[in-house]
């Protein structure tokens, strides 16, 4: 099984980046986490990440028969890209959204996530962690059936 982690703009910044909201880890150490957890779970994964929404969309697009599952932090381009959302709705594979920070409990533009509907399920809040739990609903033989 081969899942694709996608993360979007500024996370490249985690560690720095208000770290009141995001941690202190860095996305090094959130790549180092989730490889590692993909090593217990006997997976193969890819991550990835771009400040690019086009970048974005091109990445999922390429994702169509080589991964099984989609693991997506789209960062701001949660809250404003539909072409995310066509992009997940195209290439049907089963997808999580992810958010380190709990966004419902934000500013109120950050509720709105026009990717959330093409998802199968959203963890928000959770921090780094919210990752591996979206690694572990996607190889839920339920999901991948
Ligand atoms: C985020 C929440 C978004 O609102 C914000 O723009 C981000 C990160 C999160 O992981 O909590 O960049 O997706």
């Amino acid at each position: 099984m081969k899942l694709l982690v996608i993360n979007g703009p500024n996370l490249n910044l985690l560690g720095c980046r208000e770290p009141e909201l995001y941690g202190t880890g860095t996305y090094n150490d959130l790549c180092r986490m989730i490889e590692e957890h993909a090593r217990k779970l006997n997976v193969e994964v890819e991550i990835y990440q771009s400040n690019h929404e086009g970048d974005l969309v091109d990445r999922i697009q390429a994702a169509r028969g080589i991964f099984d599952g989609l693991i997506l932090n789209p960062a701001a381009y949660t809250h404003t890209s539909i072409a995310l959302l066509d992009a997940l709705l195209a290439v049907r594979l089963p997808a999580v959204e992810v958010h380190i920070s709990q966004v419902d409990e934000r500013e109120p533009f950050r509720r709105v996530s026009y990717i959330r509907q093409a998802c199968i399920a959203t963890i928000s809040g959770h921090g780094f962690s919210g990752y591996l739990e979206a690694m572990d609903l996607l190889t839920k033989p339920e999901v991948q059936s």
